[in-house]
């Protein structure tokens, strides 16, 4: 067996050849218990896309250092998001600007391993957290496809002991997608949900939500944050679906695959307080879709995870969501959401972990399983795999 090296990535393909990824993950897993348990720091293991045109691999990488205001997390499960094989299938496309090689994953759930100083007086090793890794614009370290994440602490939450490491690893991207179209000013622009205000869930009279894609991995947590903050959200879904929105908070769900969802939606929400349309969906078509519909009632925003195409009607704006920005460019959203409402909300049940995990294995060897799965398509479910 020939473990790689971090630092040797850069000659990764020469070795390709030679590397077993399975072998290496039952090594990485066995070593990384054995030294725990005496003490010393545990070797960490990563599941990376070497280059462009690669499929995933697994190797050694450095155990990752703690800031300030940083925790590492042992990671128990991680989930696969579209972004993770959308980055694969991209090719040498350059659209997503990244440096190879890369350590992919934003879903992380585990156990407080480190603590940093700023922090020791909120933080204790052993506890649970999930956080929204941030490997995309932090650096490998940051990525949650390895055994060990270095998460910065406004993108976690502890967890309750009711909630599962596989159920909490669900939630944290979509929390972040969620809050980003909802709640920043340069998109909805909405309340946001406090302690306060959580479980007034909207009347007949509140202001309404358009929500496309509500059965969706992020449209689970618009329909959850947004009628917690006060608003009906009236969303599509297929029929399967419906009563799994609703329970989610949902007041009126819609088949998307109707012929006449459009003018269904416009008659449905003729009269009522719009107060703009997410499209968890954000291809082409749903974005038009939505844009028929706010025209229809006299023009609004469009917050869309994907496609902000140009050929809208004057009255309908379109505006990109980007989940980071919710740190980046207005972090009080980020604090608002992360620090204040998530972890009161996980404990009193005013957010609950949804869609429910599809895990496709154990170990680190079966994350480009996860992407290939994701890829596949999913109907209201989570892929999942399962690091400890
Ligand atoms: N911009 C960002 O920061 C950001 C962050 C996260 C995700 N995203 C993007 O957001 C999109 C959704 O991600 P996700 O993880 O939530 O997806 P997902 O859970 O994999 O989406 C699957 C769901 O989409 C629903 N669906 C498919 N086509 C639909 C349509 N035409 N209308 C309504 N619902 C439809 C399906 O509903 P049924 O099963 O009920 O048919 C299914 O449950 C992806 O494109 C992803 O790349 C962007």
């Amino acid at each position: 067996m020939q473990i790689l090296h971090w630092l040797s990535w850069a000659g990764y393909q020469l070795d390709a050849g030679v590397f077993n990824h399975q072998e290496a993950s039952q090594h990485v897993l066995a070593s990384a218990k054995t030294e725990s348990s005496s003490n010393i720091q545990p070797r960490n293991y990563a599941a990376f896309l070497p280059s462009e045109d690669a499929q995933i691999a697994v190797a050694e990488t450095p155990f990752p250092k703690c800031g300030a205001e940083e925790l590492i997390v042992k990671n128990h499960v991680v989930a696969v998001n579209p972004v993770d094989w959308k980055i694969q299938d991209a090719g040498h496309s350059g659209r997503f600007n990244l440096t190879y090689p890369i350590v992919l994953g934003q879903d992380l759930a585990g156990e407080v391993v480190e603590v940093g100083s700023s922090l020791q007086d909120e933080f204790q090793a052993g506890q649970r957290v999930m956080a929204h890794a941030s490997g995309l614009g932090n650096g490998n370290a940051y990525g949650a496809f390895q055994l060990y994440t270095v998460v910065k602490v406004a993108t976690a939450s502890l967890i309750p002991d009711e909630i599962s490491f596989s159920e909490a690893a669900v939630l944290p991207l979509s929390i972040s997608t969620a809050a980003a179209g909802l709640f920043m000013k340069s998109t909805l622009g909405l309340r946001y949900p406090t302690t306060e205000s959580s479980h007034a869930r909207a009347s007949g009279n509140s202001p309404t939500l358009l929500l496309w894609g509500g059965s969706s991995s992020v449209g689970g947590s618009v329909i959850q944050l947004a009628s917690a903050a006060g608003y009906t959200v009236i969303t599509t879904a297929s029929s399967a679906h419906f009563e799994y929105c609703k329970e989610l908070g949902a007041a009126h769900v819609l088949d998307y695959h109707d012929s006449d969802v459009v003018s269904a939606l416009i008659a449905l929400l003729k009269g009522k307080d719009v107060v703009g349309a997410y499209d968890a969906i954000g291809s082409d078509e749903t974005v038009h879709q939505c844009a028929t519909i706010l025209h229809a009632l006299g023009g609004g925003t469009i917050a869309s995870v994907g496609a902000a195409p140009d050929d809208l009607p004057a009255d309908v704006a379109v505006t990109r969501i980007s989940s980071g920005n919710i740190f980046a460019l207005e972090p009080e959203i980020g604090k608002a959401v992360w620090v204040e409402y998530v972890p009161w909300a996980l404990n009193s049940g005013g957010l609950v972990p949804n869609p429910k995990a599809l895990v496709v294995g154990k170990g680190l060897e079966n994350v480009q399983k996860g992407l290939d799965r994701q890829k596949q398509g999913v109907s209201a479910r989570k892929v999942e795999v399962v690091l400890a």
